[in-house]
């Protein structure tokens, strides 16, 4: 890990990848412990998307729940990552209730969004996912997507590798392979009436 890598670090204690995945990954359990909790507000609220990011990393990282300042490789220019946001989520709202699209693709459009704006400096991939699941439960009435499927998505497997080749479709306006990846494509479809 670089130094640039450990910035906003709070624990100083964590030197290594391993010992980062694992607090990152406490850290994401038990802000899944306080989203499964029952709650007003509004899931697709700005404001909501910061404090569900603060509560997944903030114990790790002082820039949890923030916005992005820099710059980064995927990633729209981050004086836009405000508005970008509020119109995704503006979206989002509508697309299940007036059923725009099938809850899947409503949800898989959403993360592929989010990821592609990447409002925070890190941990994206983790929160949009996680945000995805939580649209389907409360909008949708729905199940949360596979996203791992048996693999660990974090790590190199060709579930990964499938998972961002969609992605870089769906950056193409192409989401066949993003729904195919959740099960929901045209493949997935005629496998099940075959079955
Ligand atoms: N071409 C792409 N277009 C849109 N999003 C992408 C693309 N490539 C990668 N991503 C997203 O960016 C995420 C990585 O961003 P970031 O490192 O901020 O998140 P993370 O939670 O740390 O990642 P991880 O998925 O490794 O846990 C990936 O998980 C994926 O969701
Ligand atoms: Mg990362």
């Amino acid at each position: 890990m670089t130094a640039d890598d450990l910035l906003g670090l709070k624990l100083p204690h964590v030197t290594t990848r391993g010992q980062l995945d694992e607090v990152e990954q406490a850290n994401v359990a038990q802000g899944l412990r306080w989203l499964a909790r029952p709650r007003r507000g509004n899931i697709l609220d700005d404001a909501f998307v910061r404090t569900l990011h603060r509560r997944l990393f903030g114990d790790v990282w002082s820039w949890a729940g923030t916005y992005r300042l820099s710059e980064t490789n995927i990633g729209i220019a981050p004086h836009e990552i405000a508005t970008q946001l509020r119109v995704l989520l503006d979206n989002a709202r509508t697309s299940c209730a007036e059923s725009v699209y099938p809850p899947l693709e409503a949800a898989v459009r959403l993360h592929h969004r989010m990821v592609q704006i990447h409002p925070f400096p890190n941990g994206n991939g983790r929160h949009a996912r996680i945000a995805a699941d939580e649209f389907l439960k409360r909008y949708c009435d729905h199940p949360p997507i596979e996203w791992a499927s048996g693999y660990d998505l974090q790590r190199d497997s060709a579930r990964r590798d499938a998972y961002l080749h969609a992605l870089r479709r769906a950056d193409a306006g192409d989401f066949e392979a993003l729904l195919e990846f959740v099960g929901e494509g045209a493949a997935g479809e005629s496998a099940k009436a075959d079955g």
